[in-house]
């Protein structure tokens, strides 16, 4: 008779065929991307935007290691709908509660992959809310399917094209609270 603990565990590893990025790679990578924020932003105070929901568990990585005054807020936009391919269609959900008027923004995202959401959010920052700069700190960076010009300005890892889950990305909406970044089974979904 197994513990629960080892029942949990055969249940992560059935519905995950390979785990990419564990929580000590991810916040090793938060702490290399926050010094270099550091170093960057040191005669200003960014404001670093969550972007929504995917972004949540690498924000509170990185948060931890930006030591130079910084507001914070949170977006939510979507266009995947808890699919695997982007819809093209941007919508946003929650808007900021900060004026950006003026100044430098510092974008928190899960992924780029397209480049369609942060293109959208970095033009709307600058030409509807007057930011006076928009950059991006992902966790993960997909440039194989680019289909917008945008600039990644820090990033966690580069990675292939593959449906990842887990710290944040979700499937359907689920897998968000899985602690590592990993590729699905194809045989569970
Ligand atoms: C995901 C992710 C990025 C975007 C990246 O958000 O958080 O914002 O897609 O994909 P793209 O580069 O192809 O536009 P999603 O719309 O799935 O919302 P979520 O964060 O709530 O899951």
């Amino acid at each position: 008779m197994k513990n629960n603990s080892e029942d949990i565990k055969e249940t992560i590893d059935n519905r995950f065929s390979e785990i990419l990025f564990d929580k000590n790679d991810i916040e090793k990578a938060a702490q290399r991307v926050a010094e270099q924020i550091n170093n960057d932003y040191v005669n200003t105070t960014p404001v670093l935007v969550v972007v929504l929901k995917g972004a949540v568990m690498w924000a509170g990585d990185l948060f931890k290691y930006v030591s130079i005054d910084a507001e914070t807020d949170f977006i939510n936009i979507s266009s995947y709908k808890g699919g695997t391919k982007s819809s093209g269609q941007i919508e946003l959900i929650t808007d900021l509660t900060v004026d950006i008027n003026g100044r430098d923004v510092i974008l928190i995202e899960d992924i780029v992959d397209t480049g369609l959401s942060l293109d959208y959010l970095k033009k709307m920052l600058v030409n509807e809310r007057g930011a006076k700069s928009v950059a991006v700190a992902t966790m993960l960076n997909k440039n194989a399917v680019r289909k917008a010009d945008v600039s990644v300005e820090y990033v966690g890892f580069d990675i292939d094209d593959v449906f990842i889950v887990g710290y944040g990305l979700d499937y359907k909406e689920i897998w968000r609270n899985i602690p590592f970044v990993g590729i699905i089974n194809p045989e569970v979904i």
